[in-house]
């Protein structure tokens, strides 16, 4: 188990809430952040993740209590609009928080974790990054950068000891989309198209970080690992 807090933003409901949720569970300190500050387990702190500022100044707040051994970069959002009246605006909210602040949230935690002798960095993306889907660009874009963004970390930050991954959910049910997968004809899509035949848990997303951090296999960096009962490569 790896000496130190580990950071879960987006942790007060959904799968961040779970994530935090199973690593208290495992022993870990936990620290959530979430606009509101209300996290399902462990401290939390008020941190919207698209404010630079806000991000540096809650790493510093927490790395002033101990080491950070992890972050993981949950918070999300989506929105979907037709592309052909997709408003720039909604392009770049989506772009902040799903993209832009995993950015800026792996840069803010780099040296706290260097400092830390290394450490781990899971980045929650999504089976979309490499599909085209209706209504989806704002999304589906966020989520390539994603799994960009985790290449080129690992690739920089390998030297130092600091693994970088890309955990890529399915149709996972929670709050973002329980509307839409609860309607008939949605879960009955569901049911042929996925080959696990149901969406995912919250749960099942964070059992796999638990494991990613319980093993620490440095070595596996770079990664999207699809967590997604076998939807993305079913023809
Ligand atoms: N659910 C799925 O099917 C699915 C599939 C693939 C990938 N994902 C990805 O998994 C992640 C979590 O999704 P979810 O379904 O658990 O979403 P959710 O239920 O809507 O929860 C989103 C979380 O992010 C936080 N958040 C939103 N905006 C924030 C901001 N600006 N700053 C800080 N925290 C913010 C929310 O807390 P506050 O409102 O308190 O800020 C909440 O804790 C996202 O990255 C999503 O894209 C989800």
């Amino acid at each position: 188990m790896p000496d130190g807090q580990i950071i879960v933003s987006g942790a007060s409901r959904g799968i961040g809430a779970a994530i935090a949720l199973d690593l208290a569970g495992r022993g870990y300190t936990v620290v959530g952040l979430s606009r509101s500050g209300n996290v399902a387990a462990g401290r939390g702190i008020a941190c919207d993740m698209t404010s630079e500022t806000a991000v540096r100044d809650s790493f510093a707040k927490i790395a002033a209590g101990g080491a950070v051994a992890g972050l993981i970069n949950n918070a999300g959002m989506h929105i979907a609009s037709p592309s052909a009246e997709l408003p720039t605006e909604e392009f770049e909210q989506v772009m902040a928080l799903n993209a832009t602040s995993v950015m800026v949230a792996a840069r803010e935690v780099y040296p706290h974790l260097k400092a830390n002798g290394g450490g781990t960095i899971v980045n929650i993306g999504s089976f979309f990054d490499k599909s085209g889907v209706a209504e989806n660009l704002a999304y589906c874009a966020s989520k390539a950068a994603v799994g960009a963004i985790t290449r080129c970390l690992a690739v920089e930050w390998a030297g130092v000891g600091i693994q970088v991954l890309n955990v890529a959910p399915g149709y996972i049910e929670t709050d973002l989309n329980r509307d839409f997968l609860t309607n008939d004809k949605v879960a009955a899509w569901i049911k042929k198209r996925v080959p696990a035949g149901r969406p995912g848990a919250p749960e099942e997303v964070a059992r796999l970080i638990g494991a990613i951090l319980d093993e620490r296999i440095p070595f596996l960096t770079g990664e999207t690992i699809y967590l997604d009962g076998g939807h993305g490569i079913n023809h």
